[in-house]
């Protein structure tokens, strides 16, 4: 989704503004561009469909520069993919602007603008957001209060950075609903919607909250909260990785994220599950007492992370005797829902900034949930910030679209949940060892499965010239069957439909012929035998296989069916030992297809529009 840079300095800052953008461009977004302004007011605007690259060769050419500046990547909301419709936006070449979310009044603001006299240059909505500053700006004062008083005329959603010719100095920011973090340097300070973007020039980060303002000079900071009043907020020494955006002689950042799943998933479980079962405290301060009193648990969320959800599920209900709920934070935020006695809400997000999740968090608190807890890659995100309890999966950053290492650590903080919850709700001592065990075990599982590459490399080519595929998968490896469909729908853009096995005869097995690939997982587990049985039903119509099986399930290979042997696992853990060859399936056959494997068409990377 749309990306933000910005910079107030003493140098040039093009360079560290595209940089920015380079780093945001995992993202997902159709157009690129830059406003700069010169100490002396000289200010140049250039917008680019396409690439940042294309922008970049823009800049070159023009020689830009400027020592205060914003960028921005748009992924179009408002209004079509054109140069006209980039950002930033001016207004009577004094106020430019960048802008995440969406301005949901846009169209009544438009009205009153025009009939001020002010003319439109786009179709988008952020331009009124430019308008407006200016005509607030007419009325005196300085930009910091036009933007105060412009923001209160904004509906919606919106993460904005704004600058004026007439005063090179500073920018003004504001947020509400779009993230915003601002990077402190020496003498020289930043701002973007993703601290990623701005590794390279600081690793001190301040995170804007909902309905901050704030205004940045090369020297200071000053954050107003929602009422105007001057507030501190604390500044963050941020872990990441600097070098997190490179692809480690990978070919793609989602083949890297695939191959670094033995080490995140190690890292997820460090320090939180020893030798002796899960260290306690593991899900924070004052998260004990809550815990003991959960009897119910509502898991929120979209996408991928909903999908973790769904497996988590099956694990709460089988070893923790917790009654679980799954629901996408999309249908959950708009339906009337009923709330469970000393029900946990649970949301999981990657990005930890999913506008569906956050709206539906922040529905469940006027409903009355016990507590929340946030299962998120983030730290510092608005998810985690605005839950009770929260949990880092510590995969690191994730930059492919599609979302791999994010997904098994997700899994693997839900096993430990499980235990946690079991504890208090009578998990037999079989089950928590087991757990316990099947955790210390996966790291090498993970790793051992990786080496099945070659296989699934063979198999891609077999695959690549369909349209359409089914997956299969019972009990919590349904979820991974969904999960695996909808890695091949991403990147490849074949059409893939998950279903749990048992329902294939009521009505899918209709599509089955040479034509429809049907993808199965079948670990060895007290399911096999009625997976078998499905399984045949495929066979007797014709259907061709491929299954991903244990080794002892007793799957032979033979003209209908390819079976790729993956590694005997303790049965907690094999949904997220059998998510890797499904990724890698369809990894093979997006390469085969010659597709945006990192940044496929029409997605972006966090969805922070609704
Ligand atoms: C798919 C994918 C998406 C995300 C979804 C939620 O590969 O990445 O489906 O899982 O947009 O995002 P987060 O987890 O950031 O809330």
């Amino acid at each position: 989704m749309c990306g933000i840079v910005g910079a107030v300095a003493e140098r040039n800052v093009v360079e560290i503004l595209l940089e920015g953008l380079k780093r945001l461009e995992y993202r997902g977004y159709d157009s690129a561009g830059v406003a700069l302004l010169q100490p002396n007011g000289t200010l140049t605007r250039l917008r680019k469909t396409g690439k940042v690259q294309a922008l970049a060769d823009a800049v070159a050419e023009h020689e830009a520069l400027g020592s205060t500046g914003i960028a921005h990547t748009r992924w179009a909301t408002h209004g079509g993919v054109t140069e006209y419709n980039a950002h930033p936006h001016c207004s009577n070449d004094r106020i430019s602007v960048v802008h995440n979310g969406i301005i949901e009044n846009y169209l009544a603001l438009r009205a009153g603008l025009t009939e001020q006299g002010y003319t439109f240059d786009s179709d988008t909505d952020t331009e009124t957001i430019a308008h407006t500053v200016h005509a607030e700006l007419q009325k005196g004062g300085s930009l910091l209060k036009a933007v105060q008083n412009s923001v209160s005329q904004f509906h919606g959603a919106y993460g904005t950075v704004i600058m004026d010719s007439e005063d090179p100095s500073r920018v003004v920011v504001a947020r509400s609903g779009s993230p915003l973090v601002i990077g402190l340097g020496l003498g020289e300070n930043f701002i973007a919607s993703d601290q990623m973007a701005l590794l390279p020039v600081t690793r001190r980060f301040i995170f804007l909250e909902e309905g901050d303002v704030a205004e940045i000079t090369r020297r200071s900071v000053s954050i107003f909260d929602v009422n105007g009043n001057p507030v501190e907020r604390e500044v963050v020494e941020s872990n990441i990785e600097h070098d997190a955006g490179d692809k480690a002689g990978y070919r793609h950042y989602m083949l890297k994220e695939i191959h670094e799943q033995p080490t995140v998933v190690r890292n997820t479980l460090q320090q939180r599950v020893d030798e002796r079962g899960l260290v306690p405290g593991i899900f924070g301060a004052g998260a004990e007492a809550i815990l003991a009193k959960v009897k119910h648990v509502q898991i929120i969320a979209c996408g991928t992370s909903y999908h973790a959800g769904m497996t988590a599920r099956y694990w709460l209900e089988q070893y923790a005797n917790v009654s679980c709920n799954v629901e996408i934070a999309s249908e959950f935020r708009y339906r009337k829902s009923v709330v469970y006695e000393n029900s946990l809400l649970v949301t999981i997000s990657q990005s930890g900034e999913t506008a569906d999740t956050l709206a539906a968090l922040r529905l469940a608190k006027e409903l009355g949930y016990m507590s929340s807890l946030a299962i998120c890659n983030v730290p510092g995100s608005s998810l985690v910030r605005e839950s009770d309890l929260s949990f880092m999966t510590r995969a690191g950053a994730e930059i492919g679209v599609a979302s791999t290492k994010a997904f098994t650590t997700q899994l693997t903080a839900f096993l430990m949940l499980t235990l946690a919850l079991g504890e208090h709700n009578g998990i037999s001592e079989a089950d928590s060892s087991g757990i316990v065990n099947a955790l210390h075990s996966l790291p090498a599982k993970l790793e051992e499965t990786l080496a099945i590459t070659q296989g699934i490399e063979d198999l891609a080519e077999e695959f690549a010239d369909k349209n359409h595929s089914l997956f299969l998968g019972r009990g919590d490896q349904y979820p991974i069957a969904m999960e695996g469909a909808l890695k091949l729908k991403e990147i490849s853009y074949i059409h893939a439909e998950a279903y749990a096995s048992g329902e294939l005869k009521h009505g899918p097995l209709a599509l089955i012929d040479e034509e429809m690939p049907v993808i199965v997982v079948a670990p060895n587990n007290e399911l096999l035998e009625k997976l078998k049985s499905n399984v045949e039903e495929v066979r007797a119509r014709g259907g061709i296989m491929y299954v991903f099986a244990d080794g002892d399930a007793n799957f032979a290979s033979d003209d209908t069916m390819r079976v790729i042997n993956v590694p005997h696992c303790a049965s907690p853990i094999a949904p997220i030992v059998y998510t890797l060859p499904l990724q890698l399936l369809s990894y093979y056959v997006a390469l085969i297809k010659g597709t945006d494997v990192d940044q496929p068409r029409n997605l972006a990377k966090s969805v922070t529009v609704e």
